[in-house]
């Protein structure tokens, strides 16, 4: 079977392997381990930040996140489909106890008329605002990258508001290969969280950068949240690895256009096919049954695909997706949208 539901499905490599073999090792309580140090230092200076932190998850990194910069009751201005309100299993309501507001957007792109027209609103008779938040790529769009401008201009707004811009970049080097000028987030967030565990290719863990007031905080809130970790030089050595072999994701965003380009355009049980440029392809029903009927004809043609919504499918290209598949997966999306739904 082709596994396309997600990029976290993939297995370490051999040579990811031998690296965790040889990671040296030491207490991350105490600081002492050699190998997560590193990994911190390195992250942080390859895009701009003062520090890092080594944590579980992506979505550690973002509620850490909003614990630090909000109080219970505030508000974090975000996009009505973003993951960190939807997909996060309600932990910002649990943990920080802030609320979202939604401002229109366009595959993850503030309106900015919307956000100030909000803003300025907020100032009279609303909870105040304390956290821009921002998600590059954006998922629900397809893996959708946000122009770099519209992040700096999002910066400028945050800071002549008194706002923390914080942005959940889970997948943001599939937008910095793209275009590797955009690398110093450091500049323009007070935040960012990106993970190694999707298409980068390790098995565990997140980043968390900021200046080094925040890593301060964030590693208190670490521990409190059980995210404290002894030797685990074991997991960041693989996630050094990955983040140094980070090249391989344009070959995603490759095999992901090589099926977007062949699949037959016309005769199609979906009504659009939707390619971002990154790592994904979106596939919208009219219908949730007529989606679930696609989905089990992809299977049968051993693909399995993700929802992302119940009439979206996903197909998310990673590593273990070699490019002589892309020919089987086009065949096996050509006969599955040929038949009469
Ligand atoms: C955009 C985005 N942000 C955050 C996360 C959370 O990451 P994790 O699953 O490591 O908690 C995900 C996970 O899919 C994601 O897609």
């Amino acid at each position: 079977m082709i596994d396309l539901r997600s990029d976290t499905v993939t297995k370490p490599s051999k040579e990811m392997l031998e690296k965790v073999l040889e990671a040296e090792l030491g207490d991350d309580e105490y600081k002492e381990d050699p190998t997560v140090n590193s990994l911190e230092d390195y992250c942080s200076e390859l895009m701009g930040f003062e520090s890092g932190l080594f944590v579980t998850s992506g979505l550690m990194g973002n509620q850490i996140s909003l614990l630090i910069h909000s109080n219970p009751g505030e508000e974090v201005i975000t996009t009505k489909d973003s993951h960190i309100k939807n997909y996060e299993h309600g932990a910002a309501a649990f943990l920080s106890r802030t609320q979202f507001r939604d401002i229109e957007s366009t595959s993850g792109v503030y309106d900015l008329d919307s956000l100030s027209e909000t803003i300025k609103e907020s100032k009279v008779n609303k909870p105040l605002i304390k956290v821009l938040a921002s998600e590059n790529t954006h998922l629900a769009s397809g893996g959708s990258i946000l122009p770099f401008e519209h992040i700096k201009t999002l910066s400028e707004i945050s800071k002549s508001n008194g706002l923390k811009f914080h942005m959940d970049g889970a997948r943001i080097w599939h937008a910095i290969l793209t275009d590797p000028q955009s690398i110093e987030y450091g500049k323009y967030c007070d935040s960012l969280t990106f993970c190694f565990s999707k298409g980068l290719g390790a098995p565990i863990g997140s980043m968390l950068m900021g200046d080094k007031n925040f890593i301060n905080e964030a590693r208190e809130y670490r521990k409190k949240l059980g995210g404290g970790m002894r030797q685990v030089g074991i997991i960041a050595s693989a996630a050094r690895y990955a983040i140094e072999n980070r090249d391989h994701l344009l070959e995603d965003h490759k095999k992901a256009s090589d099926v977007n380009n062949s699949i037959e355009k016309d005769n199609r049980s979906f009504h659009t096919a939707s390619y971002k440029g990154t790592n994904m392809l979106f596939f919208s029903f009219d219908t949730p049954d007529s989606a679930e009927i696609f989905r089990k004809k992809l299977e049968e043609n051993n693909i399995i695909s993700g929802f992302i919504k119940k009439d979206i499918i996903r197909l998310v290209f990673h590593k273990d997706v070699s490019i002589n598949e892309v020919n089987s997966i086009v065949e096996a999306i050509n006969y599955s949208s040929s038949i009469d739904i």
